[in-house]
């Protein structure tokens, strides 16, 4: 199959999803709107991801694998010999019922997709100690604002010096917390206008707060560097 065969039936599922939804849901009304990445920043991370080039990439939280769907059609088009998309998600199976992997299987990407059915923070330590570099990650599990700091701390650390590093809900106080530490202290920088013309929203969902791009592009330093305890700079 060609790379444009390839490419076709990964946006037709994914075209598929976005408008007919998943084949099934979390009994909780309004699940998928409420927790898959909407198909625009799924079209932005993609093409961020292309111009990237990235062949390898770390995903935290599958869920409906829309955000692995963009992913996987990254990967696709960037093509080279061996892709690796690897989805860290506890729940896929006992809360999903498997249906993000199915969509990926349909996709036709699951022999370059692994996924691990584990918390984020036992598995990224575990794919650092195994020497995994990748070229970007995108973040999308546990809002709790801990849990987003550990998955930020072990992607520091695998994701290539000047790689990118994409967060899903920058709009939420806790994941927003997360990751300006890596901004103020460790020197990742924002990505200018990646996710212009993406999904807004207001900050905290306080319609009185300023609105913001759901997504956030950073890339990490290069060459990397350790700040001494005493630059440390409140956030
Ligand atoms: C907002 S959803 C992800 C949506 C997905 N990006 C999409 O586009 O369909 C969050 C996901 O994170 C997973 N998750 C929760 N805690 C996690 C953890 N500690 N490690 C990894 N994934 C986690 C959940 O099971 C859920 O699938």
């Amino acid at each position: 199959m060609s790379t444009d065969d390839r490419r076709d039936r990964v946006r037709e599922v994914r075209s598929r999803l976005a408008h007919d939804g998943p084949a099934r849901t979390r009994d909780r009304e309004g699940d998928f709107a409420a927790v898959a990445l909407p198909e625009r920043d799924g079209d932005l991370l993609r093409d961020l991801l292309i111009a990237e080039g990235a062949r390898t990439v770390v995903e935290v939280g599958l869920a409906y694998g829309s955000s692995a769907l963009a992913v996987g059609e990254a990967l696709v088009a960037v093509g080279g010999p061996e892709p690796r998309h690897i989805v860290i998600d506890p729940f896929q199976r006992t809360a999903y019922d498997g249906v993000g992997w199915d969509l990926l299987r349909a996709a036709g990407l699951d022999a370059t997709t692994t996924l691990v059915a584990a918390p984020s923070s036992a598995v990224l330590p575990r794919l650092l100690a195994d020497g995994l570099v990748a070229d970007a990650a995108f973040v999308d599990g546990s809002h709790r604002f801990h849990e987003v700091f550990v998955d930020l701390y072990y992607l520091r650390k695998i994701v290539r010096p000047g790689g990118l590093v994409v967060l899903d809900d920058d709009w939420t106080p806790s994941v927003r917390a997360a990751v300006r530490y890596f901004e103020r202290d460790l020197g990742w920088s924002a990505v200018p206008d990646a996710f212009a013309g993406g999904t807004l929203r207001p900050v905290g969902d306080d319609p009185a707060a300023e609105s913001v791009a759901r997504c956030r592009a950073l890339r990490l330093p290069d060459p990397p560097f350790e700040p001494a305890f005493e630059d440390f700079r409140p956030f």
